[in-house]
């Protein structure tokens, strides 16, 4: 692991690696010796750098090596944090690394900032996956141990990255539990693994299958029933400031640790990747870890429906019809559409218990959501205007972005059944917002209440600067964003 040092004071020359950060062409030359500033602003004659977002140029003597490299004038925090990642790509086989920053007084971003959110990118975009290799000497294994922050304003504390270094060790939380292959991460180990993050101040409670029968979660059963792996629910509470009665947050995961689609079996090709079907709850798991790393200031109270959806001789067969918690009946038309049947109870039980009234649930939840937008956005689904708003502004701001489709009466009549309240899916168009309607039966007219559907940017095939190939722990960026962590 990296340690990331923001020093105010010394302005050490020693380091043989040193990035500088510029929105100019112009070289600063209290950053480097005199040899040095020589040498570079040739290169940046020769190379017309200009400072513009992500160009860099680098010189090297043989001893000291220095690149610089570009912000441009007016970067988003989402862009530093990106270009953190990136130049994380270049240094991450050097062991110390110093970097230099300035002030950007046009985004109003003191040096400050700028040093935390491009060490924000590092730590995401150095994410390793690697606790099952048994040999690490591949190419691609970070050398990287220090990077150490200066800025000509002396205005760096190692404070300041308090917040975020929470949010980037959530996220990297969230991706280990979502690369974690579905044979070690059974509902019932990720559980124990929540009910570890007790040390932090977190209340953890964890139903085992029978007082989830007492709660008459059986919706959430009938997808666990064909599985040897016994199902689990979690609530994990963060009460930062008890005594307030500001509407109470709720968030709500989807924690499919594996889905093979039960009887309705899933084709082969791919499978693998639904080992990722827990992500939803992951990434709710590790906005809690975020708030109490942060001690922030909000009560949080967090549910994730831990099951697998297997094929057997006990599983649920389609046309089966199950009661769900709210007392609605459900037929199964299809056991692959088995995450609104875990959502629906955890969401009615958050409101009934808990007495939830601003809800968010996050869901790996439909492959029609994913070949909508593919890995740019995620599904947003809203009952209320105000808050679909503001969740998109969060988005562009959290570089984790999602765009809101419509529902109404039209899309929830398709999932009426003949015999049953409703069914469990409706037709083959239009899957994505049919699921979403499932679920809002399940939400009280009162709430404010977002769905989130994250199949599709839940993992990165390709890799991006910053987010590694595999799990992306999409939605923890966001919703520490929408919380307030930073
Ligand atoms: N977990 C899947 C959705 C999914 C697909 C996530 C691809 C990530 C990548 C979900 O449980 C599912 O199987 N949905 C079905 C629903 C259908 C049977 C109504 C789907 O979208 O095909
Ligand atoms: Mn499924
Ligand atoms: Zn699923």
């Amino acid at each position: 692991m990296t340690e990331f040092v923001f020093n105010a004071k010394k302005r050490s020359l020693q380091n043989n690696v040193k990035v500088i950060l510029t929105s100019n062409s112009s070289v600063n030359t209290e950053f480097c010796k005199e040899e040095t500033v020589k040498e570079l602003k040739n290169a940046v004659k020769e190379a017309k750098f200009d400072g513009s977002y992500g160009k860099c140029v680098s010189v090297y003597n043989g001893k000291n090596r220095v690149f610089l490299v570009g912000t441009g004038a007016k970067p988003t925090a989402a862009e530093i944090q990106e270009l953190g990642g990136k130049i994380y790509g270049w240094i991450s086989g050097f062991s110390k690394v110093a970097v230099f920053v300035q002030p950007l007084p046009k985004i109003k971003a003191d040096s400050s900032d700028v040093a935390c959110n491009l060490a924000f990118g590092m730590e995401l975009g150095g994410y390793r996956f690697d606790k099952y290799f048994t040999t690490k000497n591949s190419d691609d294994y970070p050398q990287l141990e220090q990077v150490e922050f200066f800025a000509s304003d002396g205005k760096l504390n190692n404070q300041d990255y308090d917040n975020l270094r929470a949010v980037a060790n959530a996220v990297r939380y969230a991706r280990d539990l979502c690369n974690e292959p579905a044979n070690y991460l059974t509902p019932e180990v990720f559980a124990d693994d929540i009910k570890r993050l007790e040390y932090l101040g977190l209340k953890v409670d964890i139903l085992e299958e029978k007082q989830i029968r007492a709660n008459g979660m059986n919706m959430l059963l009938s997808v666990a029933q064909g599985s040897h792996n016994a199902p689990r629910v979690a609530v994990i509470r963060w009460e930062g400031t008890p005594e307030s009665d500001a509407p109470k947050l709720g968030l709500v995961g989807k924690g499919v640790t594996f889905d093979s689609g039960g009887i309705s079996l899933k084709p082969s090709s791919g499978m693998g990747d639904m080992k990722g079907d827990m992500t939803g709850a992951a990434v709710v798991v590790a906005t809690l870890k975020a708030a109490a790393l942060c001690k922030l200031k909000q009560n949080i109270i967090g549910i994730v429906g831990l099951v697998e959806n297997m094929p057997s001789g006990h599983a649920t067969r389609p046309g089966d019809i199950v009661t769900s918690t709210s007392g609605r009946t459900v037929e199964v038309i299809n056991t692959d559409a088995e995450g609104r049947l875990v959502l629906g109870d955890c969401l009615w039980y958050l409101q009934e218990k808990y007495g939830a009234e601003v809800i968010i649930d996050v869901a790996t939840l439909t492959g029609s959501t994913m070949r909508t937008f593919g890995s740019e956005y995620a599904g947003l689904f809203c009952n209320t205007d105000g808050m679909a708003a503001d969740l998109c502004e969060i988005g562009e701001m959290s570089g984790e972005k999602v765009w809101r489709l419509p529902m109404n009466k039209e899309y929830d009549k398709l999932i009426n059944s003949d015999i049953a309240d409703m069914k469990n899916c409706g037709p083959a168009n239009a899957g994505g917002i049919t699921a979403a309607c499932f679920l809002q039966r399940f939400v009280k007219e009162e709430n404010a209440w977002a769905h989130l559907d994250i199949a599709g940017v839940d993992r990165d095939d390709k890799g991006h600067y910053l987010t590694p190939k595999g799990a992306t722990g999409w939605g923890v960026r966001l919703l520490t964003k929408f919380v307030g962590c930073w």
